[in-house]
C-alpha cells in the first residue's frame, strides 16, 4: 500500500521504517529541512538500536523515502498516519496544535479516499475532531475514514517492539477502515484488537498511567522495605510470581522519566479533570514519582552535613539505558539540586552526553569514562543502569576519594559493594 507518514519524531520515524520492511511503500513528511535531508541519506536524527541500518535497505529498495513536500507526500497516499508531537501544556494538559496542523495539511493535499491514522498519543474525542477538521477543509469532496492506532513502542528496543509488539489497537467506527488498517498491520505478525475510537485513545493513556502506578507503588513499598529492614528486589519477586500481577515495572529507583509517562500520567488528570472526574489515585502516582527523583539526594543530605565543596561522580544521565533522551531524566533535577547545594559534579553517559550538554547546568564537568569521572571523587550517584556502569568492577570504586555510592537504580550486588569496601546506598535494600 501506498502510505505517507506525517512527522518524523521518533514515533513517526520508527513506524514509518516498520512499515516499509514490511512491504509498504512510505513516504515521511516532515517540514525540518536539515532532518529530511540527512534521512535521505539513511542518517537517523534519533538514537536508536538498528534503525539506520533498516533505513538504509528501504531506502534503497525504494519503499522508504523522505519530504518536505506535503502535496508530494500526500498524492499517492491510501493511507497516511499523523504522528506528530503532542507535547505537555503548562496545566499538564496535551498541546494539539502539531496534529491539528498536520489535519488542515491534510485536508488541503488529498486527491482521493484516504485512511487517516492517528499514532500520536491524543485525548480522548481528538480523532473526531480531526475528522471535523479534515471534512471542513478539504479542497475535493474525497471520503475519509479514521482510526485511533495507538503506539506502544519503548526507546532503545522500539524496532523489536514494532515486531514482536503485544498488540496492535486498532480503534474505528466502520468496518471498512478496521479491515484496512488490519491488512497494512497483518505482515508483523502482531495480535491485533478491535476497538472503537474512543476506547482505542483511552487504551494508550490507561496503559502507560497503569505501567506508571506500578514503578511508584513499587517506589514506595521501596521505602517501607528501607524503614522495616526488608529487600524491595525480594518483595517485587514473589508478588511477581502471582501471575496476576507479573514481575515487569516492579524495578524500584528513582522513578520514570522519558517523553511518555510524565507527560501522559498528567495528561490523563486532565482528561479526567476535563469530564469533573478527580483521579485521585494516579495523582498519587506523579507525586510519588516527584519525589522520587531527589531520594539519593536526601540519601547525600543525610550522610554528609555539606554538599559545598564535595565532588560528586553522577553516572548515567538519559532517563533510561540504550538511548540518548534527556527528556524528564532524574539527572536533570538531581545535578541541579547538587550544583544548588554547592557540589562539583563530574558526569559521565555513555551516549547522551552530547544532548545532556544542551540541557543541563553549564558548571557540570564531564568525563571520558566511569573511571575518569570517579577519580578523588567524595561520592558517586547511580542514575542509570547502562550495561557499561552496572557491569563495572565494584573494586574501581576504590579510585574513589572515599568509595560512598548512592546508586538509583539498584545495579550492583549489596554483598559484593560490602565485601569491596564499598559504603553502599540502594533503593529498598
Ligand atoms: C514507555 C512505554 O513503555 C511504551 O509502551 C509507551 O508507548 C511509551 O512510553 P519508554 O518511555 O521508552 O516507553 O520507557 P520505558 O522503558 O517504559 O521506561 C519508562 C521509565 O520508567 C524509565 O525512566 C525507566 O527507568 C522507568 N522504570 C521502568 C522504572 O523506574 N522501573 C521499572 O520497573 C520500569
Amino acid at each position: 500500500m501506498n502510505i505517507s507518514v506525517v512527522g518524523t519524531g521518533y514515533v513517526g520515524l520508527v513506524t514509518g521504517v516498520s512499515l516499509a520492511e514490511i512491504g509498504h511503500h512510505i513516504i515521511c513528511v516532515d517540514i525540518d529541512e536539515a532532518k529530511v535531508e540527512k534521512m535521505k541519506q539513511g542518517i537517523s536524527p534519533i538514537y536508536e538500536p538498528g534503525l539506520d541500518e533498516l533505513m538504509s535497505r528501504n531506502i534503497e529498495a525504494e519503499r522508504l523515502s523522505f519530504t518536505i513536500n506535503h502535496q508530494e507526500g500526500f498524492r499517492h497516499a491510501d493511507v497516511i498516519y499523523i504522528a506528530v508531537g503532542t507535547p505537555e501544556n503548562e496545566d499538564g494538559s496535551a498541546n494539539l496544535a502539531f496534529v491539528e496542523q498536520a489535519a488542515r495539511d491534510i485536508a488541503k493535499h488529498i486527491t482521493k479516499d484516504t485512511i487517516v491514522v492517528t499514532k500520536s498519543t491524543v485525548p480522548v474525542g481528538t480523532n473526531d475532531r480531526i475528522l471535523e477538521i479534515i471534512k471542513e477543509n478539504q479542497i475535493h469532496n474525497m471520503q475519509i475514514d479514521i482510526v485511533a492506532n495507538p503506539e506502544f513502542l519503548r526507546e532503545g528496543s522500539a524496532l523489536k517492539d514494532s515486531f514482536n509488539g503485544d498488540r496492535i489497537v486498532i480503534g474505528a467506527n466502520n468496518d471498512y477502515a478496521a479491515g484496512m488498517i488490519e491488512k497494512v498491520n497483518e505482515p508483523f505478525g502482531v495480535p491485533i484488537y478491535h476497538t472503537d475510537i474512543r476506547s482505542a485513545e483511552l487504551i494508550k493513556y490507561a496503559s502507560n498511567a497503569f505501567l506508571a502506578t506500578k514503578i511508584s507503588f513499587i517506589n514506595e513499598i521501596a521505602a517501607i522495605c528501607e524503614r522495616v529492614g526488608a529487600n524491595v528486589e525480594h518483595v517485587a519477586k514473589g508478588m511477581g510470581m502471582d501471575q496476576r500481577i507479573g514481575e515487569k515495572f516492579l524495578n524500584a529507583g528513582i522513578g520514570y522519566g522519558g517523553s511518555c509517562f510524565p507527560k501522559d500520567t498528567k495528561a490523563l488528570i486532565q482528561i479526567a479533570g476535563n469530564v469533573a472526574y478527580d483521579f485521585e489515585l494516579l495523582k498519587g502516582v506523579v507525586n510519588v514519582n516527584q519525589k522520587q527523583r531527589a531520594l539519593l539526594v536526601d540519601k547525600l543530605n543525610e550522610r554528609f552535613a555539606t554538599l559545598a565543596d564535595k565532588r560528586i561522580a553522577v553516572l548515567g544521565l538519559a532517563f533510561k539505558p540504550n538511548t540518548d533522551d534527556m527528556r524528564e531524566a532524574a539527572s536533570i533535577i538531581v545535578t541541579e539540586i547538587l550544583i544548588e547545594q554547592g557540589a562539583t559534579v563530574i558526569a559521565y553517559d555513555p551516549v547522551a552526553m552530547e544532548n545532556a550538554k544542551k540541557l543541563l547546568h553549564s558548571n557540570i564537568i564531564y568525563a571520558e569514562s566511569v573511571e575518569e569521572s570517579l577519580e578523588d571523587a567524595d561520592a558517586a550517584l547511580v542514575l542509570t543502569e547502562w550495561d557499561e556502569i552496572r557491569n563495572a568492577d565494584p573494586s574501581g570504586f576504590q579510585a574513589m576519594k572515599s568509595p560512598i555510592v548512592f546508586d538509583g537504580r539498584n545495579c550492583f550486588s549489596v554483598e559484593k559493594m560490602r565485601d569491596s569496601g564499598v559504603e553502599y546506598w540502594s533503593v529498598g535494600r
